[in-house]
């Protein structure tokens, strides 16, 4: 491992060495994903758009295989109170929520001791989620898979907005997977990353090697953001996204999860819709998760201190 020692808000308020989360994602993070993240010293966290039975068996189960603490998210499109009272009574320390207004879950989650980061997709939800009172945003670019919502600003404009603008700690998601991509998102003022696409092309993640293959396969220009403008879903382009891009104002999200079940465990990619960043272009083999944070760690490492020898100060 690299000799690099991280020390900014992001580190520091959860507890963590290395600023790197996996995405919390349904059917994807297995106990073996989240785990081997958060013994590397990272944040691992277990998705919660599974139900709050399923999250807290993911937690336990987490927790069986590290010491290291874990994180969680709600996915307020599909959660109910249980999912927040099921944190609680775990002890979950780091919560991100998504999909949703940020309001209904921050102050009962903060009084339970968690630090809560919202997710955003502009500098207004940015906002509202500042004056809502939350410790930090995830803040998330079109080039990032799955449910997207209806702004689609990518991060090279979205980032520095939001980080010159609101002055909370802040973890970029979208469009990373490596250590170079991880220190452009530290030169726009983030503090710590997320990845999903670079993730479900793991070793220990739960989808079936068809999927891991197609992402190491892809081309950056392979995915189709549909439903624009509305509740946007990206995904690879395969035989099941051609209505939609036949017609843009089909809604992609009744069809969201027909049998994404069939397509994670037969690895059938036509059988729901395989969400996949643009990112994936640069994804070039599958590896263990620990590996996917020495690695980035390593580069960002390399790649920043390239940055700070390419120039001389007169
Ligand atoms: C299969 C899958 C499921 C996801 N589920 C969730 C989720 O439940 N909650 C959430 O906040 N984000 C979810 N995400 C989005 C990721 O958190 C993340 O924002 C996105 O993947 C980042 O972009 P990248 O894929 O370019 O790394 C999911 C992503 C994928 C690929």
């Amino acid at each position: 491992m690299s000799r690099i020692r991280f020390d900014n808000r992001v580190t520091r308020m959860l507890g963590v060495r290395v600023p790197i989360a996996n995405s919390p994602m349904g059917g994807v993070v297995t106990p073996a994903l989240a785990a081997a993240v958060a013994e590397a010293g990272a944040i691992g966290l277990i998705p919660g758009s599974l139900g709050a039975e399923e999250g807290a068996r993911l937690i336990r189960a987490t927790r069986e295989l590290t010491a290291a603490p874990v994180g969680s998210n709600i996915s307020v499109a599909f959660a109910d109170e249980r999912n927040a009272d099921m944190l609680l009574e775990l002890s979950v320390r780091f919560v991100t929520t998504s999909t949703g207004p940020v309001a209904p879950y921050t102050a009962r989650l903060q009084a339970g001791g968690a630090k809560v980061f919202h997710v955003v997709t502009s500098l207004e939800a940015a906002r509202r989620a500042a004056d809502a009172g939350v410790d930090g945003l995830v803040v998330e670019s079109t080039e990032g898979a799955g449910m997207r919502g209806a702004d689609d600003v990518g991060m090279m404009v979205l980032l520095p907005t939001i980080t010159g603008e609101i002055d909370l700690p802040v973890i970029a998601a979208g469009g990373i997977a490596d250590g170079r991509s991880m220190a452009a998102a530290f030169a726009l003022g983030a503090e710590g990353v997320q990845m999903g696409t670079r993730f479900v092309a793991s070793a220990e993640s739960a989808v079936h090697a068809n999927f891991k293959q197609a992402i190491v396969e892809a081309k950056e220009t392979d995915t189709l953001l549909m439903n624009r403008g509305q509740k946007s879903v990206r995904a690879l382009r395969t035989a099941t996204t051609a209505p939609f891009e036949a017609d843009p104002g089909r809604d992609p999200l009744k069809e969201l999860i027909r049998d994404v079940r069939r397509l994670y465990e037969q690895g059938d990619l036509t059988a729901g819709f395989a969400s996949v960043g643009q990112v994936g272009g640069r994804i070039k083999e599958v590896l263990p998760a620990a590996e996917i944070i020495r690695r980035t760690v390593e580069e960002f490492d390399l790649i920043a201190g390239r940055l700070a020898g390419a120039y001389v100060r007169g």
